[in-house]
């Protein structure tokens, strides 16, 4: 979506995965959906360095509303868990320099029973932008699949009308693939990024899952990613060591947004940037048995030129230079189980270069 943002994927936290629909506040003040709790994710994000990191968008999922829309038909946020309002909420997040994300849906309803946008688009379009709402995920539950395109688009539509920069995370391939391939380009002119596969969950066999789907569609929806537009696998999170490794290596691969879903409060390590602005999604090159093979080609001029050498550099597990390689050199890298090795792969440009000048010499 051309609404200049989104130039690099999402980065952010987003309540889902870890918090799901909780909303007892009464026997769990400090883990249910409530004004509090993203306050005090908005503090660590801004005290710990997650946003000199790059993570942004503290994000509301499902559950937030109230079951009633006011007396002019807007939605409103349960009074008893958010007393101060989502507007308020919003300047406490832009108050840490942050920003804020909410959670709306296409259909009659969210997929937990909370009141839709149908027959609303403009209205919660409006409201969002009156709260100074950052980013709006819209979710694709309780809607007929052959009115899901016209609903995603004129919710764009009404995004745009309201003059706010919103960042419009899309649900609407996933909803669709289960009747008709969805028109990427479309999509890709309608929204930020959008998911495609099922929700993850607190499994390696659930990244597997989406792994496998992302390969094997990869000729469909690799092309449509790009600066604006991303493929969005789903939420990263804490996993043992090796496979969150492993996840966060894979998902930059997959130039996906990093939309974190842990307890910041409680400190799951090893959350890393990796992020580069050309904006070429990677793909799958080989799997034998268990082990697989990604590449993503970043912005380095010239990256597939390994004539003559490269230099290559490990970067997970641990950081190893692994010095100059050729064509013709082996290299030995060991993987744990469901672990993950990952390595940049540049050019020798001077040599290169050189080498060519060289050449041109003689
Ligand atoms: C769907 C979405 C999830 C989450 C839930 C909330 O399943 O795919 O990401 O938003 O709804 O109910």
């Amino acid at each position: 979506l051309d609404n200049g943002l989104a130039l690099k994927p999402t980065m952010g936290w987003l309540h889902w995965e870890r918090f799901m629909c909780n909303i007892d506040c009464d026997k769990d003040p400090d883990n249910c959906i409530s004004e509090r709790l993203y306050m005090q994710v908005a503090d660590v994000m801004a005290k710990e360095g997650w946003k000199e990191a790059g993570y942004e968008y503290v994000c509301i999922d499902d559950c937030w509303p109230s079951h009633q829309r006011d007396a002019q038909g807007r939605l409103q946020a349960d009074p008893q868990r958010f007393p101060g309002g989502i507007k308020r909420l919003a300047d406490y997040v832009h108050s840490k320099g942050l920003k804020l994300g909410i959670y709306a849906d296409v259909g009659k309803n969210t997929c937990a029973g909370y009141p839709g946008s149908l027959g609303y688009y403009e209205t919660d379009a409006q409201t969002f932008a009156d709260w100074d709402v950052d980013l709006l995920k819209f979710d694709g539950c309780y809607m007929d699949w052959t009115l899901l395109g016209e609903g995603y688009v004129n919710m764009s539509k009404a995004l745009n009308k309201t003059g706010r920069s919103i960042l419009y995370s899309c649900e609407w391939p996933l909803y669709e693939w289960p009747f008709q391939k969805p028109n990427y380009t479309a999509i890709r002119e309608a929204c930020n990024h959008w998911r495609n596969f099922a929700d993850v969950y607190d499994s390696w066999s659930s990244i597997k899952s989406i792994l496998d789907w992302t390969a094997s569609h990869q000729d469909v929806i690799v092309p449509s990613a790009g600066p604006g537009g991303w493929n969005d696998p789903d939420m990263v999170f804490c996993l043992s060591h090796a496979q969150q490794e492993s996840q966060m290596a894979l998902w930059a691969i997959m130039a996906a947004p990093l939309l974190v879903s842990n307890d910041p409060r409680d400190i799951c390590p090893h959350s890393k940037e990796l992020q580069d602005p050309l904006g070429n999604q990677g793909y799958r090159t080989a799997k034998v048995d268990n082990f697989e093979l990604w590449e993503r080609p970043l912005a380095v001029p010239g990256w597939k030129i390994c004539d003559p050498q490269c230099n290559v550099t490990q970067i997970l597990p641990q950081y190893k230079e692994m010095g100059v390689q050729t064509p013709e050199t082996q290299m030995v890298v060991s993987v744990n189980p469901s672990g993950t090795a990952l390595l940049t792969i540049t050019p020798l440009q001077k040599l290169y270069w050189d080498t060519s000048l060289r050449r041109k010499h003689t």
